[in-house]
């Protein structure tokens, strides 16, 4: 297929060759903006907000928040005394030293930021959670880790079986009227309290800094465990692929419950000294363009879901602001359709620049630069310092056009150091040739651009979420009514995919509407309301091989009236 791309626009940007970078650029030298190349101390959140609050950037803004009742505003040096408050409290009161786990499970505010900063400074590996999360959902991430701390909200502890968690020692809270009590802790009064001076605890290249759940298409979700080496590419990704400059506001609209809300949302832009704004909140459309008039965001970065649903709000109300601050829009996550990006040429007069990264990856790998021609519909280029390839089975790079294994070459500094209490599972993301494989499958053109075909897996993208089919079919499954439960991702053109369940009832149960509904919000209850099925539909059967494994391809082909492929493993 024969694409129009669209051309460079001309500019000052922070990566002006792609070509030449590629040649010359090596990981080691981007070592030395950081003060740890003097020092030998290293810690991501000095090097994020520390070393620009004792710079000449001390009084600029680090952090605009916005959200329907509060509008605030912080420096650099404002952030470094709120972490280092927090990293006190943390230290002190929760006991928290290298190598802990602190889990934060709270709504987007400027406190969250302050807590995820200050256990990094305290030589704590943060786990966010999703503020959606269940009960069911918040217990398999905090007892897989065995997680010592959690920083949460009155309104969310219902969702907090604390009793069930012995490794859980201090529970934080953050809110109004807070009783302290045994092992819970008021989390704003302890700060007020607390000395705005903290020395960091210096980390190893290799010791934790984030551990992200994410979900695959077997098993509980796994926690995919980040390092304190990964802020190089973590600053580089920022600069090239974001272009971050000194004067830029940039906007990241993701949680930090999703990787791209702590790598984008927190790191990426702190270690490049920018001004980050940051809104809390459910998602408006209209809401959003304010967010980008009144403050004058320049750099934005969400994802296709959020763009569609914009498109949906219609272009009249794009009209109604003046969004001529922007000069750089990003997407990630999800396949960013052709379409879209022609709707953000049309009302925003840009190019709405795809990246492609996953949780794992820990950075953007293939991305479109400023500085290079966009071919709608392709994820881009693969980033200096990252080689990238098309493999087969058994790891041979495959020539142009023909789809494979999109597989990275091991060796980039962002990359997982393995998966929580799960070193097998780590080492199953290679293959021979020391390629680390993605799970999508994906072709790369004769001008080395790579297109996104699909997930090899039966991982569902929902609204951009990652949803394990596995966990939703576990979760049905306990519902009394269920006996046999199969899910798979429906093509939709807002989310992408939405979540289909096919059941089979036992024996006594009658399919009725109210029972549909019922099952659903024992997915919503039990999981997160991401992760509840849009649809089901009741099968007497689900086509499953002799061994008794759910065969979701067939379920799939079924859905989409395709052909069902090779049946000679499914029982009678
Ligand atoms: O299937 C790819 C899809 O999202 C997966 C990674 O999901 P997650 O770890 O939740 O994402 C973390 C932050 C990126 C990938 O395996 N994906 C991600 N970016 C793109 C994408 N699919 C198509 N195009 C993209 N740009």
């Amino acid at each position: 297929m024969k694409v129009e791309a669209l051309p460079i626009v001309p500019g000052n940007y922070q990566l002006p060759s792609y070509e030449e970078a590629r040649e010359s650029f090596s990981w080691s030298d981007v070592e030395s903006v950081f003060s740890w190349s003097m020092t030998g101390k290293m810690n991501a959140a000095y090097e994020a907000i520390d070393r620009h609050a004792l710079s000449f950037r001390k009084n600029k803004v680090a952090l605009y928040y916005r959200d329907e009742n509060r509008s605030e505003s912080y420096t650099f040096f404002d952030m470094m005394k709120n972490s280092n408050k927090a990293a006190n409290v943390l230290t002190q009161y929760g006991n928290v030293e290298k190598g802990d786990r602190v889990f934060v499970f709270m709504p987007r505010t400027p406190e969250l930021y302050f807590t995820i900063l200050g256990a990094v400074k305290s030589g704590a590996i943060v786990g966010p959670l999703f503020e959606a999360f269940m009960e069911g959902a918040v217990k398999d991430r905090l007892e897989d880790s065995d997680a010592k701390v959690l920083v949460t909200t009155p309104e969310l502890m219902e969702r907090v079986p604390y009793d069930q968690l012995p490794a859980l020692e201090h529970i934080f809270l953050v809110g109004d009227g807070i009783e302290e009590e045994g092992k819970f802790l008021d989390l704003n009064k302890r700060m007020n309290e607390a000395s705005t001076s903290f020395e960091p605890v210096w980390m190893e290249k290799t010791d934790g800094l984030l551990l992200h759940y994410t979900s695959g298409s077997t098993g509980k979700p796994k926690g995919v465990l980040h390092v304190h080496q990964a802020m190089v590419q973590h600053y580089q990704t920022a600069k090239w692929v974001l272009d971050l400059q000194e004067e830029d506001i940039y906007w990241c609209t993701a949680d930090p419950g999703w990787v791209t809300g702590t790598v984008y949302g927190i790191f990426g832009p702190w270690l490049n000294g920018v001004t980050n704004v940051i809104v809390g909140g459910r998602f408006k459309p209209e809401n959003w363009y304010k967010v980008i008039a009144s403050l004058g965001v320049t750099v934005w970065y969400s994802a296709p879901t959020a763009f569609r649903m914009l498109m949906g709000a219609g272009d009249a109300l794009v009209k109604e602001h003046d969004l001529s601050s922007l000069r750089h829009v990003l997407s990630v996550g999800e396949p960013l359709n052709p379409e879209v990006v022609r709707w953000g040429m049309k009302v925003f007069n840009k190019r709405i620049h795809d990246t492609w990264w996953m949780t794992e990856t820990g950075s953007q790998l293939i991305c479109n630069y400023p500085s290079m021609p966009i071919k709608p519909g392709s994820m881009g280029k693969p980033i200096p310092g990252v080689e990238a390839a098309i493999v087969d089975d058994q790891g041979n790079v495959l020539p142009p056009n023909r789809m494979g294994n999109l597989a990275i070459k091991r060796g980039w500094p962002s990359m997982m150091h393995t998966i929580w209490n799960n070193e097998a599972k780590y080492e199953s993301y290679f293959m021979p040739g020391d390629w680390y494989v993605s799970g999508d499958s994906a072709y790369m053109d004769e001008e080395g651009y790579f297109w996104f075909q699909g997930r090899i897996d039966d991982v569902i993208m929902t609204s951009g979420e990652r949803v394990g089919p596995f966990e939703v079919e576990s979760k049905l499954v306990e519902h009394p009514a269920v006996a046999e439960a199969g899910v798979i991702g429906k093509p939709d053109p807002v989310r992408g995919e939405i979540i289909k369940a096919f059941i089979a009832l036992r024996e006594g149960y009658e399919v009725t509407d109210e029972l549909s509904e019922e099952i659903r919000q024992f997915v919503k209850k039990g999981l997160a309301a991401h992760a509840a099925p849009r649809e089901i539909e009741f099968k007497d059967k689900l086509p499953k091989t002799r061994s008794g494994k759910i065969m979701r391809r067939v379920l799939k082909a079924w859905e989409l009236d395709l052909p069902t492929g090779d049946l000679s493993t499914m029982e009678d």
